[in-house]
């Protein structure tokens, strides 16, 4: 469920025409709608009334500082996997005490950056990790809170590059060996154990594969009891799916999803961490181009849009399906004809769709790709000298840039010339 729908034939971000915001920032650009974010995670956050948890929103989905400090307005922590993601969650208003960092990398730099800051739990997804965090923490002075990430091998359906669960992926402590990881954490000097953390993937449209996983969790826990080690957290990390085409499976409800959650860990006392992050912000966004050219090819014709797969780089990357609206509906009785739908980069993966049945739009026209808040602008780039396009975020009636299009000058600021090659010039 989302706010983006047409009035009198314009498509709308809640009350505003998506072709108004054109008008003043320009095109391409993301939009977001708040209400939407707002609804996604209090389905998300209803659905596990009464139980204590930290929702943390997973901040690679979608780190706009305003989409943030919105969450967080909303009670909502984050999930980060870089210094960088942990300063700007911070810098958004996310107390530290809702802050989980994840990552299979973390530096010692980071290790220290988070425990200064103190925050909720530090996530760890190898031995070595362990022990450079107690290291670390030891010569601040300060113990780190941990959760160990388990490996648990279950596959779950969904596209290969997003699957994390097995154990040929390079993440979390395989949980065959995972007992005896945590009795080595448990005697490390700058180590406290709070918990166990999983994540399996992304995009999971069953709730089989989360079970399977939760439950093995669940073992461990009760295991490590049995030997004195007492978990007192859960993190179930993110992944829970979303409609993206009308013939995807019915993404599983949240409440089913907190359903599961309580049955298996319910009597075990702990307190739950989630990661959502596709859930609250997928659905939320849009991105908004326009057509710069209808190229009538030999055999095929290309709707040539000024975005490119350096904004939304989804359907290059992982074969993603994003559904492309008009902006100004189509007539009723219009017929449809596939078309390719492309961008300006210089080469050929450089494609949002293939034949797609799409009705008459012509250059000059705009055109929105829906599903587009959760891991759009987020993994965007500025290859082939493209600045980073606009955020927006509508509320209601009103919308603000909450990221405005960098100049040139700004984008290569960063960059300069080296001394001997300045005095050939
Ligand atoms: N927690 C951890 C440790 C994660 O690695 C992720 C996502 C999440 C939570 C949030 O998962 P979600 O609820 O959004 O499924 N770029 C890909 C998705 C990559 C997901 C990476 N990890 C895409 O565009 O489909």
């Amino acid at each position: 469920m989302d706010y983006f729908s047409y009035r009198n034939g314009q498509l709308h971000a809640e009350d505003v025409a998506l072709a108004a915001i054109a008008e003043a920032v320009g095109t391409p650009f993301y939009v977001y709608s708040a209400a939407t974010l707002e609804r996604h995670f209090r389905v998300f956050s209803d659905a596990f009334a009464g139980q204590p948890i930290t929702l943390c929103f997973a901040t690679k989905t979608n780190g706009n500082k305003a989409v943030l400090a919105l969450l967080a307005g909303l009670g909502a922590g984050a999930d980060v996997v870089s210094q960088g993601e942990m300063e700007h969650a911070l810098a958004a208003g996310v107390p530290a005490g809702r802050i989980v960092f994840s990552g299979v990398a973390k530096t010692k730099a980071e290790m220290a950056a988070a425990l200064e800051a103190g925050i909720f739990q530090i996530n760890v997804e190898s031995e070595p990790e362990l022990e450079a965090l107690s290291e670390v923490a030891q010569a601040l002075g300060k113990t780190a809170p941990v959760a160990l990430r388990i490996n648990p091998d279950v596959a779950a359906a969904t596209h290969d590059k997003i699957a994390t669960g097995r154990k040929e992926n390079k993440f979390g402590i395989d949980w065959t060996v995972a007992p005896a990881i945590f009795a080595k954490a448990a005697g490390l000097p700058g180590i406290a154990v709070k918990g166990v953390a999983v994540h399996i993937g992304s995009q999971i449209l069953d709730l089989d594969p989360f079970r399977r996983a939760f439950e093995r969790l669940r073992e461990l826990v009760l295991a490590l009891r049995a030997d004195g080690i007492a978990l007192e957290r859960v993190d179930l990390g993110g992944g829970l799916g979303i409609p993206y085409h009308r013939d995807d499976p019915a993404s599983p409800p949240p409440a089913e999803y907190a359903a599961l959650a309580r049955r298996i860990f319910g009597d075990l006392g702990v307190h739950l961490v989630a990661e959502p992050g596709r859930l609250i912000a997928g659905n939320a966004g849009m991105l908004v181009s326009r057509v710069v050219y209808r190229k009538q090819g030999e055999t095929r014709t290309f709707l040539i849009l000024d975005a490119g797969f350096n904004d939304l780089i989804r359907p290059a990357m992982y074969d993603a399906f994003h559904d492309i609206l008009p902006v100004t509906a189509a007539a009723e009785n219009a017929v449809l004809t596939p078309v390719d739908v492309v961008g300006p980069i210089c080469e050929s993966g450089d494609i949002f769709a293939r034949q797609r049945p799409l009705p008459p739009i012509a250059a000059g026209d705009l055109v929105a790709f829906a599903t587009a808040g959760a891991y759009g602008a987020s993994m965007s780039s500025t290859y082939n000298g493209r600045p980073l396009v606009p955020e927006v975020m509508v509320s209601g009636d009103r919308f603000a840039v909450v990221r405005r299009r960098p100049s040139v000058a700004e984008m290569t600021a960063l960059e300069s010339v080296p001394p001997w090659l300045a005095k050939q010039a």
